[in-house]
């Protein structure tokens, strides 16, 4: 049977989760979702950001659905985001972020970024030398083909499950003619894994061209692969090419069966606590998760569901509707 680890974290959070564990529920008879704490009031309450007892849920479990937490501004001694250790304790090396044509106001879209999620200039190598301050950019040889593989493998995924025919491509986005060692390095192992995907499109791109490209013309790109900080920004601004950040599901993967599905958005205090966030984010990610767990099926019904509860005129007020959060849940469901 299959057992999701629901941890809601702050904020909003706990309105789109519960959203998404009613979405989940509906979808999956028997599914089993076992709810536990994490993040800033977990904090607060019990002394740790990612209790032991949640750990125990996570290991039990085949996947976790994750809200969002809120960060201490200026942190607090003893503070650890629970997704950053999350992603170092079940080495999540894939951060994949799909971005979809879902309201008529879209631009037609359908691509995915695949951001490596362990080093680059997020490797924590930061130093002050007086009034110097310099940042290591860490690209290794072993992270650079594994995150180039999985977006091989994600390509070719997508072309199977394409109803419309798609032709599998990879696009490689780095800075290696600045970066030249470094990125170097990261493009040397993408060409390299290349090899072994002969029915995989490849092509290139710098990263700079890559967020024109992305403004201009998005449908020219099908899988993107790219390093972290890059990956972090084009993700973003992917995000804001759809409804927003209220929309944009996200999967962190690994090695592991066990990965760890969120909605880009944060806790939003502004609006916590009034039932109007919009857990539509949160709902397409319980759907990469039930896709993951090979319920792809059962995923596809989540998606269609809530294309038709969009086109049939559900929305909440940050896309422009009137709905709250379990009224647009409540749509998406009626639509399973
Ligand atoms: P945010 O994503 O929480 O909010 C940005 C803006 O978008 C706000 O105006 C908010 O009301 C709106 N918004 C976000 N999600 C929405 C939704 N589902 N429906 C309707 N409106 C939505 O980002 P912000 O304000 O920069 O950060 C707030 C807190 O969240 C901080 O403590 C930050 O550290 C944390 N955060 C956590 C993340 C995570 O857990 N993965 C990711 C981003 C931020
Ligand atoms: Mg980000």
């Amino acid at each position: 049977m299959t057992t999701v680890c629901m941890i809601p974290g702050d904020g909003i959070g706990t309105e789109v989760i519960a959203a998404a564990g009613e979405v989940l529920a509906a979808t999956v008879p028997g599914i089993r979702l076992e709810w536990a704490d994490a993040g800033w009031d977990c904090f607060l309450r019990t002394g740790s950001a990612l209790p032991e007892a949640t750990l125990a849920v996570i290991n039990r479990a085949d996947s976790v659905l994750f809200g969002a937490t809120q960060s201490p501004s200026g942190g607090a001694a003893g503070y650890a985001s629970p997704i950053l250790t999350l992603r170092r304790r079940l080495d999540l090396y894939a951060n994949l972020r799909p971005t979809r044509r879902l309201l008529s106001t879209d631009p037609e879209v359908d691509f995915l970024i695949v951001r490596e999620n362990t080093e680059g200039l997020y490797s924590g190598r930061e130093r002050r030398e007086g009034d110097t301050a310099i940042a290591e950019r860490v690209i290794t040889r072993s992270a650079s083909l594994r995150i180039a593989e999985r977006a091989f493998h994600e390509a070719r995924r997508r072309a199977a499950s394409s109803p419309v025919g798609r032709e599998p491509k990879v696009t490689i986005v780095h800075k290696a003619n600045v970066l030249k060692v470094s990125d170097g390095l990261f493009r040397e192992c993408c060409l390299e894994a290349a090899s072994a995907f002969p029915d995989v499109k490849t092509d290139e791109l710098l990263v700079d061209a890559t967020a024109m490209w992305l403004v201009r013309d998005p449908s020219r790109f099908d899988v993107i692969v790219t390093t972290n900080l890059f990956g972090d920004i084009l993700s973003d601004l992917a995000a804001g090419l759809t409804g927003g950040l209220g929309m944009a599901p996200s999967a962190n993967v690994g090695s592991g069966r066990t990965g760890v599905f969120e909605p880009v958005h944060g806790s939003a205090p502004d609006i916590a606590r009034r039932g109007v966030a919009n857990p539509t984010g949160a709902i397409l990610s319980a759907a990469m998760l039930l896709d993951h767990l090979g319920l792809t099926d059962e995923a596809s019904r989540i998606r269609r569901a809530v294309r038709r509860a969009l086109d049939d005129g559900f929305a909440t007020t940050d896309i422009g509707g009137k709905s709250g959060t379990e009224e647009m849940s409540a749509a998406i469901r009626a639509r399973l």
